[in-house]
Formats: C-alpha cells, structure tokens, sequence
C-alpha cells in the first residue's frame, strides 16, 4: 500500500479512469509524463484528507474528516490554516497563477475534490468518476482564470457528498486580481472569512448525520448548531473601522435570510463569482446552500463596547415543514427547520480605529447578457427540478455517471438560455415542494429573469454558479459554454438532494 502510494505521489498522478485488472489506475503514470510537460506550475499545493479530532467543546474533542494542505511550491500565504477548525486550508492564489494540487485520500472512503465556481478543464474538475480510494492520490493541474472572488472545494463522491461535507471536509478557494487590487478594499486581518453550516452534536460532542430516518431526509441535513468557521457561537471581535466579509453558506441543506440585527442595511459588493459593479444595500440577503456574498461591514458608527448580531430572519420555507414540522418536533425531528429565525454570530465593536477607506461607488464592469444574446433565445432549454419516490430527478431523469441526454449537448463556444423551474407538480402529481439551490459545474452565469417568493433578498446582479429556487419558482440564465469541451455536472446543491440523486452530466462539445 505505501509504495503504490508513493508511487503515484510521485508520478503525480492524472485521470483514475483507466484501471488495470487490479484496478490500479496505472495508466496516470504514463499519462502524466506525456501531458505535464508544457504545465510549469506557480503554486504546488498537496491536500490530504484525513480522519482527525478537533476540540470544539469542552470534554471530548469530535471526530470529524479534515483536510489538511502544505505548500511544496509557491508563497506561505497561499494556504491560511483556521484554528481550532474542522475546515480546510485557505487556498490563496491569484488569478492566471498555475496550480498544481496533489490530493492524498487518507480517509475509510473514496472521494475526489471539486473546486466550486472554478472554470477548469472536465478532467480537473472533481467528477465523481475520478474518484480515488484510500492511499491514492489525484493531481490536479490548472491555470487560475476566474476573476477575484470566493471560490470554495469540497468532495464530490457520489451519494456520498453529503456525508462527507459534512463530515468537516470543505474549504475556501480565494482568488484575487489586479482589477481587485486597485479598489483597495480592507485587506489582510480586515478580510474575514465567514463559513456558515449547521451542525449537529449529540450529548459526546459527535457530529450525527441524517438521524431522522430516511423519509425526513427530503429536507436534507438540518442542524440546530449553527457553526461559522467550524466554530458554533462564533464571536467576531472588530473595531471601529470597514471590514470585507466573505460570507459562504457552506451548509448542506440550509437557507440563511441575513441581516444585521440592527436593521442596518447589508452593503454587498460581491457574490459567486466575484465583485458586483457597484455596491448595493439589501434589508436581508438570502443565501442558498453554495452560494456566496461578500459584505463590506463598516463598524466606525457604533460606539465601543457595542454588541451586534448577523442573524437569519424568518421566512416561509415550504409546505411540508409548515404542516408537518410540530408532529415531526415530537418525534424528536427537526429541531430548527429552515426557515427559523436564530442568530448566525455575534459582534462585538472593541476596538478604537480610524477609517480612512471609503466604499469604492465602482466596483468592477460587468457586461451584462440580455436573452437575444444567447444562440437559443428562441428556445430556451428547460431544466425542470423535482423529488419523487426518494429520487431526486432533473427533467424526470436521476443521475447516472456517464449518461447525457439528447437535451443536455451542448456546442462549444454557444451561449445559452437555461431555464430552471422548481417543479412541485409533474405529469399531474402534485410533488412535495421544496427549495432546489441550482448549481452548475465550471461555469459563471447571470441571472436574467426570475419569478418568486424572497425576491428582495437575491443578488442577481454580479456572476453566480448557483441560483435557489424556492418551491415553484423559476430562473432564466445565460451561460457562455468557452473553452472547455467536455463533461461536467448540474445539480441541486442541497447535498442530500444531489446524493438522491438530484444531479446530471452535461456535454460540451
Ligand atoms: Cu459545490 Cu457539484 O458542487
Ligand atoms: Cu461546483
Ligand atoms: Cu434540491
């Protein structure tokens, strides 16, 4: 085992796709040599994924699955180890840098890496049928060509994500750039990450996954611990200046409507895939499981020793916690459904600065699509979302590894209209209505049109890759199919939804 181990460490190894009798992918080796040479990269990363313990509570430390990374090329700075933290390192590189990362599977399951919002070739980008076992190792190689934002990897074994996300395995991916670095915004200990997922302990301090049984899991994974940074009642310190928030829901299920406890308007400049235009207010933004905002928080109005709170305000989630929610709470079910109102974080205004930065009134240019701009504007392709019988289903078809269909080719160098629809009524069924964040691999979008219920809490304005659908709701996009020929995955990023299978290939080429 060790020297098969070392063996593809060594080789840096490729595609697991093509297995000897053993089912040993030796063919990396080879490929590896013939395909890396033109590939010099600036930062080499390794990224193990291993069982590990972590002290989040008094007593015993809980078990939990980690990543953890070192720089074998590169800066320090391009990986920030959280303290006290399930999460994963920071990756920090900047945009057309040339990453190499070696993924080492140390963990009882296979599993393979996606980098969430990343544009990079099919075969880098963490298909489940890259997966690798335990002791093996995946390499990835690619150039950095997404704009500054924040990016996030997590696994992507399939009917397993879930599980494993969960577990603790996910971390930040952030890029920056020269565009970025002219606006000056609040930088280094004025940058703050903010992993938002919920969690729950049993009275041994041991994450408990999926504890309700099979038919409650349709909601997916709802914990009643809401942990920032891996850390539940997380405080974050300040002092009277601006702060850059990098906000990701990272939970598996949850939707978090955000607001400041004081009714202080959100200033967003960024989201999925990078900084807005210009900044925007919002009383409250409603975050899907994946997606992203950034806030830029200025603290200077409030007085010293102020104690404020990020919180998630109440909304009408769906039917079926509504009706079903108090007989399920006897039961011992969920303990805090979507849509409950709780505190996210706290604050504390505690120190003394003077802010001399002011909110840039531009942030970035953004070409906007309009639907002409697409080749099918005329015809849409529609992509419709529904669970029935414990299957989660796009169009009527669950997730098969290699499958595409007819409607799901695609031409390189296309631009797209989609249409996504939450579907709680199929072929005359009426479906149990629930909220779909619709995600797309490898790709930035732009929203165009939408109808639904929370509408004053999206950020549609800047570049997303994914987009929630609450129960009936819909969601034109425009997406521009460049560059990467190949298959990738779209799926629902309610991660149980997507491990039911809620999940399907799409073919460029
Ligand atoms: Cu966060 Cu398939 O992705
Ligand atoms: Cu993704
Ligand atoms: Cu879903």
């Amino acid at each position: 085992m060790i020297n098969r181990r070392q063996f593809l460490y060594l080789t840096g190894a490729g595609a697991v796709n093509f297995l000897n009798m053993n089912g040993w992918p030796l063919a990396k080796a080879a490929m590896a040599s013939s395909e890396k040479n033109d590939f010099f990269p600036d930062v080499e990363l390794s990224l193990t994924a291993t069982p590990s313990e972590v002290q989040i509570f008094a007593g015993q430390p809980t078990t939990v699955w980690q990543y953890t990374g070192q720089v074998i090329k590169g800066d320090p700075t391009n990986l920030m180890h959280l303290d006290q933290s399930y999460l994963g390192p920071i990756i920090r590189v900047r945009r057309h840098q040339k990453v190499r990362i070696h993924f080492e599977n140390n963990l009882p399951a296979r599993s393979i890496i996606h980098w969430h919002g990343l544009h990079v070739p099919a075969r880098m980008d963490g298909h489940p049928m890259y997966v690798i076992s335990t002791g093996e190792t995946f390499t990835y190689d690619f150039e950095v060509l997404n704009r500054a934002g924040t990016y996030w990897y997590h696994p992507h074994p399939h009917g397993r994500t879930g599980h494993q996300v969960y577990g603790g395995l996910a971390g930040l991916f952030l890029v920056s750039d020269d565009e970025e670095d002219k606006l000056d915004l609040p930088s280094a200990k004025l940058d703050i990450p903010l992993v938002i997922q919920d969690r729950a302990f049993n009275p041994d301090n041991q994450l408990v996954y999926l504890p309700r049984g099979m038919h409650d899991s349709m909601n997916g994974m709802l914990g009643d611990s809401i942990c920032v940074n891996g850390r539940p009642d997380f405080k974050l310190s300040v002092s009277t200046r601006a702060y850059r928030l990098r906000i990701l829901n990272g939970s598996n299920s949850r939707i978090y409507k955000l607001a400041w406890s004081d009714s202080t308007p959100l200033t967003v400049i960024a989201t999925d895939g990078g900084l807005l235009e210009k900044p925007i207010e919002k009383k409250y933004v409603v975050l899907g499981p994946a997606e992203r905002i950034e806030l830029w928080a200025d603290f200077s109005k409030y007085p010293i020793g102020t104690s404020l709170e990020l919180v998630s305000k109440y909304f009408e989630a769906a039917m079926l916690e509504g009706d079903m929610g108090p007989r399920r709470g006897m039961r011992g079910g969920i303990r805090l459904p979507n849509g409950a109102p709780f505190s996210v974080f706290k604050i504390d205004v505690a120190g003394k600065a003077k802010e001399t930065r002011l909110l840039p009134d531009k942030l970035s240019a953004i070409e906007r699509y309009q639907p002409q701009d697409a080749d099918n504007s005329d015809n849409p392709r529609r992509f419709s979302f529904f669970m029935r019988h414990m299957q989660g289903l796009i169009n009527g078809r669950t997730f098969r590894m290699q499958e595409v269909a007819d409607d799901e080719r695609l031409r390189l160098n296309s631009t797209e209209l989609w249409e996504l629809a939450n579907d709680n009524r199929s072929m005359g069924m009426m479906m149990m209505p629930m909220p779909h964040p619709v995600h797309l691999h490898g790709k930035q979008f732009q929203v165009i049109e939408r109808s639904g219920t929370l509408h004053s809490g999206y950020v549609d304005e800047g570049w997303k890759d994914t987009v929630l659908l609450m129960p009936g709701e819909r969601a034109k996009i425009v997406v521009n199919f460049t560059d990467y020929p190949g298959m990738f995955l779209y799926h629902c990023h309610n991660l149980e939804h997507e491990d039911m299978g809620m999940m399907r290939n799409y073919l460029v080429s």
